[in-house]
């Protein structure tokens, strides 16, 4: 699975900003990035639709996230739901399913869909999104022993995860996926950490994706949609923080003392 990628949360809500939000793509693509997270949430399907057209005659060198709503996560409705997840992607297949977050529906039936699709060669991998420890435990006694992924909101402001979960899904081979990893931009703002980009030559921004990007078993998909934020993004994989950089981002965003409970956006 990529280390990298791009969201699509907030693409295809809007006819004006379309051509744009395909051509952010293509051009991540062109630049290297393989891996675009979509869900069928993001703009009720519409997202998926500019997915399928950024990949459109070169599929084979994208990997393509989506994820399920959890009302849609029963036995038959994940199913169906991933058939019209495949459709407005125009592919065969998913490379990795997400649950998008725990619902009502007891996760044996999304598992049994999850089984059916991957042998199906509808899906390659499945995972979850926004599950915290106790979820994650659920899943396993469940029977989900082969989740690929949980994608969960990381960044240096969002840490719970720090004190229990990353370690977890690390032990389990479970790849986690930062989403939201500069906070939508809001933690660009922060002054300790433009102050520590200063000191590295670096940008906000890079200096949040090289600090998720750190850690062997984390991926991290921010949304771009400029070519100036998708260029200052890629510098991120370039970077190196040494222990005195992580010293600071622990002193401006301390990591959790005890349990904390997972946030979600
Ligand atoms: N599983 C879940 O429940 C869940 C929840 C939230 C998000 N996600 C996924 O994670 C993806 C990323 O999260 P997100 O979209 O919430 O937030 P994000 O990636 O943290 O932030 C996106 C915002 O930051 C701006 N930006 C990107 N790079 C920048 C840079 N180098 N300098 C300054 N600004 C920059 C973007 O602007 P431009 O667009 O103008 O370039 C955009 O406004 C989503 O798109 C979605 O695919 C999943």
């Amino acid at each position: 699975m990529p280390r990298f990628g791009l969201g699509t949360w907030r693409m295809g809500e809007s006819k004006a900003k379309r051509a744009a939000e395909v051509a952010g793509l293509q051009l991540g693509l062109d630049l290297g990035i393989r891996l675009i997270d979509t869900a069928e949430m993001y703009g009720e399907g519409e997202a998926e639709g500019i997915v399928a057209e950024a990949i459109a005659g070169r599929r084979d060198a994208s990997f393509i996230v989506s994820k399920v709503y959890p009302h849609n996560a029963g036995r038959a409705q994940a199913v169906a739901a991933c058939e019209r997840s495949l459709k407005r992607l125009k592919t065969e297949r998913i490379d990795l399913y997400l649950l998008h977050w725990r619902g009502n529906v007891p996760l044996d039936e999304t598992l049994e869909a999850f089984a059916f699709l991957k042998e199906a060669g509808k899906i390659g991998d499945w995972g979850v999104s926004n599950f915290d420890v106790a979820d994650m435990r659920d899943l396993e006694r469940a029977g989900g022993t082969d989740c690929a992924s949980n994608q969960i909101l990381y960044n240096p402001m969002r840490r719970a995860a720090e004190y229990e979960l990353l370690r977890r899904c690390a032990e389990r081979k479970v790849t986690v996926m930062a989403y939201s990893p500069i906070e939508q931009g809001r933690i660009l703002r922060d002054r300790r950490l433009a102050t520590l980009a200063e000191k590295k030559g670096a940008s906000p921004a890079q200096i949040c994706l090289a600090w998720a990007l750190m850690r062997p078993n984390i991926c991290a998909i921010p949304k771009i949609t400029s070519e100036e934020h998708l260029r200052d993004n890629l510098g991120a994989l370039d970077l190196v923080l040494d222990k005195e950089d992580l010293a600071a981002i622990d002193a401006a965003f301390p990591p959790p003392r005890g349990p904390a409970r997972l946030d979600m956006l």
